[in-house]
C-alpha cells in the first residue's frame, strides 16, 4: 500500500470540545513554523542540516538533503519522482527543541525556484534570512524578502560564512538598512573580522560572550564556550574592544532588538555565524524559539479572524502532481491554522462546500512519507489523492470559513505555448485551462497573438518543465514552447496595455492574465520600464508582488 501506518482511528476521539480547544492552544503556543530565505549557495542546506542536527532530529549530516546527488539535475523532485514513482519530498522538517516543536519549511531554490517557493512563505510565521558574509544581499534574497514584507512575515537575519573572508559587519548592516528599509538590531556581534572569527558578543548580556574553537581540519563542529566580560576582554584583546565599540555604535543609532518593531517588519534581529562549523547555530535555534512568533489568529477573507483554538481549519499552500502516469495523484500541502487535525476526519473544502476525506494524510518531511495521526496549528500535513483541491484552498470543519486567496506572484519567464498536434486542440485547451486553475503556471492571452497562442508565465523555468510533462502525459497533447524575450512584468490598466502594444518606441507587450483579469505589461528589462514611463507618464505601472 502507498499509505503506510494504521487505519484512521475510529469514532472522533477528540475527548470533548473543551479539551480539544485547550490542546490546540497549548500545542500552537509551543510551535514555531519558519523558512530560510536565501540566494543559492549562501548555505541553506548546510544550515538546515546544522539546525536539525543540533536539535538531534537526524543522526548524521547529509541525511536531510543529499545535496551531492542533486547538482545539475533540472529539478530535484522531478528526478526523484521519476526514479521512485512516488511523491517524495522534504518539504518540511519537524524537530523538537527545548520544549518546542519547530517546523522548518523548505523554500526550493536553484533550478527548483518557482512560484511554489513564494507560496511557502504564506505558510510560515517567520523567516530566517541567510546572508553570505562575502556577498551580502543577493537577487533571490531580495525577491523572497519582498514577499515576506508583503505578507507581514517577520525576518531574523543570520550572516553566514563568517569563517571565511568577507565584508565588514557594519557595511552589511548598512546594506540591510538601506536596501530593505529594515533596521538591523544585532543580537550577536562577531569578535574578529570575517575569516578570523573567534567568538561573538551578546547584545543582551555582556557576560555571555561566546568563544568558538574549531577542530583542526575545519569539518567538525566548533566547540562553544561562554565567557564573562572580563575573561572575554583578556582572551580576545583588541578584537573584543573593537567589537564592543561597533556594537555600541549600532545600538546608539538604531536601538536594540524591539519585539514590536520586529513583528511589524520594521527591524530584524541579526546573528553571526558559520553553519558549516556549527558556529552560531545553537544561538539561532534559541532565537527562533525565543523571538519568532507562534502560530496566531489568522485573518479571514471576510475581515474576521480565526483564532488558533477555533475548530479545525487549514490552508493549502502548495500542490504537487505526481509525475508518474500510473500514479496520477496530487499531494496537497496543508498548513494547519486552527484546531486539531486528526487523520481520517472529514473536512469541508470552503470553495465548493464539498467534503474531503483525509484518510491519507502524511507528514511530509524527511526521506519518506509516514502517516500523520494528529497535527496542530503551525504543522504541515500532506494530503494524498487531493485532485479536487487547489492552491489557496481553505479546509475546515464546522461553520464555513475562508482565508484570503493566495496571491499570484511576479512572473519572470514567458513562453508561447502551442500544441504540436493541432488535431489535439481540445485536449490542449482543457489541459492549459486546468494547469492555470491549479496554479502550475499563469496563463496570459493577448489581442495580438489570439486565443490560439496563449502565453505561459512563470516565476521559475521549472514550471515550464512541469507543463510540458503534464500536457503530454496527462492531457495527451504534447506542446511546443517558444520563449519570449521578456523578464519583467508590471500591472497596468487596459488603456496602458493598449498604448504599450501600439507603441513603436517601447519594447514590450501587454497581455491579460486569465485568472484575475489583470493587464500585465511585459518588458525585457527595467530599462524598458523607464522608457514606457517616459512615453506614457499617465499610464499606471504597478509592481507585482516580488517584482524586482
Ligand atoms: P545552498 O543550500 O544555500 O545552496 O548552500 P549550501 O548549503 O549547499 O552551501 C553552499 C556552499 O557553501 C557549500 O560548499 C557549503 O559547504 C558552503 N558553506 C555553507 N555554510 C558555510 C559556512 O558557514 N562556511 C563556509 N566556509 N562554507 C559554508 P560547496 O563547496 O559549494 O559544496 P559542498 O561540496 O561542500 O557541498
Amino acid at each position: 500500500g502507498r499509505a503506510r501506518g494504521s487505519e484512521a482511528p475510529s469514532g472522533g476521539g477528540y475527548g470533548g470540545v473543551v479539551s480539544s480547544r485547550t490542546t490546540a492552544a497549548h500545542e500552537a503556543a509551543r510551535r514555531r513554523t519558519f523558512a530560510v530565505i536565501s540566494h543559492p549557495d549562501a548555505g541553506k542546506s548546510t544550515l538546515t542540516e546544522a539546525l536539525a542536527l543540533h536539535a538531534r532530529a537526524i543522526t548524521s549530516a547529509g541525511a536531510v538533503h543529499g545535496k551531492g546527488d542533486r547538482r545539475g539535475v533540472t529539478s530535484d523532485w522531478m528526478a526523484m519522482e521519476q526514479a521512485r514513482g512516488i511523491s517524495v519530498t522534504s518539504a518540511v522538517l519537524q524537530f523538537d527543541y527545548r520544549d518546542n516543536v519547530l517546523n522548518l519549511l523548505d523554500t526550493p531554490g536553484h533550478a527548483d525556484f518557482s512560484e511554489d517557493t513564494y507560496r511557502v512563505l504564506a505558510a510560515v510565521d517567520c523567516a530566517v534570512m541567510l546572508i553570505d558574509a562575502a556577498k551580502g544581499l543577493e537577487e533571490q534574497t531580495r525577491k523572497l524578502f519582498d514577499v515576506c514584507r508583503h505578507r507581514g512575515v517577520p525576518v531574523i537575519t543570520f550572516v553566514n560564512k563568517w569563517d571565511r573572508p568577507g565584508r565588514e559587519a557594519l557595511e552589511l548592516m548598512d546594506e540591510i538598512e538601506r536596501e530593505f528599509r529594515l533596521r538591523p538590531t544585532p543580537v550577536t556581534w562577531p569578535i574578529g573580522i570575517a575569516g578570523e572569527m573567534r567568538g561573538t558578543l551578546d547584545a543582551r548580556d555582556p557576560d555571555a560572550a561566546l568563544r568558538y574553537t574549531r577542530a583542526p581540519g575545519g569539518e567538525k563542529a566548533a566547540a562553544e564556550e561562554r565567557l564573562d566580560a572580563a575573561t572575554a576582554r583578556e582572551v580576545f584583546g583588541d578584537d573584543y574592544d573593537r567589537a564592543v565599540e561597533e556594537l555600541e555604535l549600532l545600538t546608539e543609532t538604531g536601538g536594540g532588538h524591539d519585539p514590536e518593531d520586529f513583528l511589524a517588519g520594521r527591524s530584524t534581529p541579526v546573528f553571526f555565524g558559520a553553519a558549516l562549523s556549527n558556529i552560531g547555530v545553537r544561538v539561532l535555534l534559541d532565537a527562533v524559539v525565543d523571538l519568532a512568533p507562534p502560530p496566531a489568529a489568522r485573518r479571514l477573507a471576510d475581515g474576521g479572524e480565526r483564532p488558533v483554538d477555533a475548530e479545525f481549519s487549514g490552508l493549502v499552500f502548495k500542490m504537487q502532481a505526481n509525475m508518474d502516469p500510473s500514479h496520477r495523484d496530487r499531494i496537497a500541502f496543508l498548513r494547519v491554522c486552527s484546531g486539531v487535525f486528526e487523520r481520517g476526519m472529514t473536512v469541508t473544502r470552503a470553495a465548493s462546500g464539498r467534503p474531503f476525506a483525509t484518510k491519507y494524510a502524511h507528514s511530509v518531511f524527511g526521506q519518506d512519507r509516514t502517516s500523520v495521526e494528529l497535527a496542530y496549528p503551525g504543522d504541515v500535513v500532506g494530503l494524498v489523492n487531493a485532485a479536487q483541491l487547489r492552491v489557496g484552498d481553505t479546509l475546515h470543519t464546522g461553520k464555513r470559513v475562508e482565508f484570503p486567496p493566495m496571491p499570484t506572484f511576479a512572473p519572470e519567464h514567458f513562453a508561447i505555448v502551442r500544441p504540436t498536434d493541432i488535431a489535439k486542440s481540445k485536449q490542449f485547451r482543457r489541459g492549459i485551462a486546468q494547469l492555470d486553475e491549479e496554479g502550475v503556471v499563469q496563463v496570459l492571452v493577448s489581442d495580438i497573438r489570439g486565443e490560439q497562442a496563449p502565453v505561459l508565465a512563470a516565476v521559475g523555468p521549472m514550471q515550464f518543465d512541469v507543463v510540458r510533462h503534464r500536457m503530454e502525459h496527462e492531457f495527451s497533447s504534447p506542446v511546443r514552447l517558444e520563449m519570449l524575450p521578456y523578464h519583467l512584468a508590471r500591472a497596468t490598466d487596459p488603456a496602458g496595455g493598449e498604448a504599450l502594444n501600439r507603441s513603436r518606441l517601447v519594447h514590450g507587450e501587454a497581455m491579460l492574465r486569465v485568472k484575475d483579469k489583470v493587464t500585465l505589461a511585459l518588458f525585457p528589462s527595467r530599462w524598458h520600464v523607464g522608457s514606457f514611463e517616459r512615453e506614457f507618464p499617465d499610464s499606471p505601472l504597478e509592481p507585482l508582488i516580488a517584482a524586482h
